[in-house]
């Protein structure tokens, strides 16, 4: 089995996605743990309900930030995973710590990045005028959103959406976007290489496309 820990600062509607696809067998990976930042996320009591190991920790205990990380992420290695999830994390990971998961960890991410790193994506998508928007996964580095993209889904903007409109739209398409490569990692198909992503052992030149039947595509 392939072993993943969570890091969920919110909601966890991702983490729940991940968990039922685990649950209903169609991928092979082993969610051991739901780690979080805030001890009122909700993301910790949906693990709890789900029998998963749910831990908190609170920057507030750590004199710095580097400190907390490596806290945080020495509590994910007890659990010995094959690979940490940010699912709606919503802190900067310390370069030195998180520079030893590299292609072992992954986040997603609610535009089409580069598009609109950080917060506020939708809004800005619409602000923008942009007809298309979507979400990422990408390999986890210390700057912000910014490590290599590994997959996006696209969806059109319409006329009448506004920022809520559009979130919910893409969270539904976020959720399958997340499995697809979560599986795709675990069956070894997906990595990240000397020269990027390698995708079935070719290095990907652009980031894969989640099609409308819900595979993931390479665009070579
Ligand atoms: C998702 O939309 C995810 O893309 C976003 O937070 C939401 C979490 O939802 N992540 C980021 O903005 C990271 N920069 P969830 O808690 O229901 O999974």
């Amino acid at each position: 089995m392939f072993d993943i820990v969570v890091l969920a600062s919110g909601r966890g509607s991702n983490f729940a996605a991940l968990l039922a696809a685990q649950t209903r067998g169609e991928t092979p990976i082993r969610i051991r743990a739901l780690l979080s930042d805030k001890a009122k996320a909700p993301a910790l009591e949906l693990a709890r309900n789900a029998g998963i190991a749910a831990v908190a920790l609170a920057p507030r205990d750590y004199a710095d930030r580097i400190s907390f990380d490596q806290a945080l992420f020495a509590r994910a290695a007890e659990f010995t995973p094959n690979l940490i999830v940010l699912a709606g994390y919503m802190r900067v990971i310390d370069a030195a710590v998180i520079g030893q998961w590299r292609g072992k960890a992954i986040n997603i991410h609610p535009s089409l990045l580069p598009k609109y790193p950080g917060l506020h994506t939708h809004a800005r998508a619409l602000e923008a005028g942009d007809n298309v928007h979507g979400s990422s996964v990408h390999f986890v580095t210390a700057e912000l959103d910014g490590g290599p993209v590994i997959a996006q889904v696209e969806m059109p903007v319409c006329t009448d959406d506004n920022a809520d409109t559009l979130a919910a739209r893409l969270l539904a398409q976020e959720h399958r976007l997340l499995i697809s490569t979560v599986d795709l990692i675990a069956r070894g198909r997906i990595a990240l290489g000397a020269d990027g992503i390698t995708f079935d052992g070719r290095t990907q030149q652009a980031p894969l496309k989640l099609n409308a039947s819900g595979t993931l595509t390479s665009v070579e």
